[in-house]
């Protein structure tokens, strides 16, 4: 093909904000990413969680070379991040009693994570208003901890640091915090994505880990995207991980969509530094939110998967 000299040209893509999303870490993470993100241009770094493997205290040096990014960046926590085995087996096994009896210590391992990360900040219920070069949006960081479905795990926890007790509680945090913005795009950040996205194992929060497969996402979550949209405010995307790309028993999950004008990205390809052909490649995902030359919002926001070849 060839180029038309008589065709309009192009015109020049809208001024975006550009981020990058880090899906579920499992530790892999290291000094290339660091090096890579400083000298990016984007403009906001979102980790959906799961930095840690099946150790707390493994995270932690992970979580400290993180800290040494000098973009802005939020870091949700994940199901496997401030917790120990026994929490997460008793947790996955729907044991109540014994999942609070094994919890005591979250909040501690919750202050040496956040303490480990330095500057970035750790999410959970938190609105965190965004500025970049005028344009403004806020990411409302979610449930943290999230195991996805219906069940409020690490409730112990969740009682402790948050007063949420219920996943109606979650839902009531979590609108109070839609409440507090503006006209601005929101972007929601949260580990496990909204339920309401499909019941089969390779949909983008379907349940690979069981035969009878189903819907895995946060009701919690649907409900104050449904509330932010409701309430006239404009979702520009919604940005989780967890449920794992490479799907048990063989396949891959859709991991992106748009629906209702939002973008939905589940970012969570583990292993996320892998080889092929002997070279070593970093997954991220790139997403671009549209503004106006006059800053305000404009288009849809779409995204790419990326895997910069490290040398
Ligand atoms: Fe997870």
């Amino acid at each position: 093909m060839t180029d038309n000299p008589l065709a309009p040209r192009p015109s020049p893509p809208a001024p975006a904000v550009n981020i990058a999303v880090i899906g579920d870490v499992h530790l892999d993470w290291n000094n290339f990413d660091v090096d890579y993100f400083n000298a990016s241009d984007y403009d906001l770094l979102l980790f959906v969680g799961d930095i840690a493997g099946y150790r707390h205290r493994g995270a932690l040096p992970i979580a400290r070379s993180i800290a040494a990014l000098t973009k802005p960046a939020i870091a949700m926590p994940g199901n496997h991040d401030a917790i120990h085995l026994g929490q997460l087996v008793a947790e996955a096994l729907e044991k109540d009693s014994m999942a609070d009896a094994l919890g005591g210590g979250q909040p501690r391992r919750s202050r040496q994570l956040d303490h480990a990360l330095g500057e970035v900040t750790m999410g959970g219920y938190l609105r965190h208003p965004i500025e970049v070069g005028g344009r403004r949006l806020s990411v409302i960081s979610g449930r943290p901890h999230s195991m996805g479905g219906p069940r409020l795990a690490f409730r112990r926890y969740l009682g402790h640091a948050f007063g949420v007790a219920s996943i109606d509680d979650s839902v009531h945090r979590l609108n109070a915090l839609v409440d507090e913005c503006g006209d601005e795009p929101i972007i929601f950040l949260a580990h496990n994505g909204p339920s309401g996205f499909g019941d089969r194992r390779d949909d983008i929060w379907g349940c690979d880990f069981r035969s009878s497969e189903g819907d895995f996402g946060d009701p919690d979550l649907a409900q104050a995207i449904a509330y932010a949209h409701a309430s006239g405010r404009r979702v520009a995307a919604v940005i989780a991980g967890h449920m794992h790309h490479h799907l048990k028993g063989g396949g891959r999950r859709r991991w992106s969509e748009t629906r209702g004008g939002i973008l939905y990205v589940n970012a969570a390809r583990v292993p996320r530094i892998f080889s092929t052909d002997g070279i070593a490649r970093h997954h991220h995902v790139e997403i671009a939110v549209p503004f106006r030359d006059d800053a305000s919002p404009g288009g849809e926001a779409h995204a790419r998967e990326r895997l910069i070849h490290r040398p």
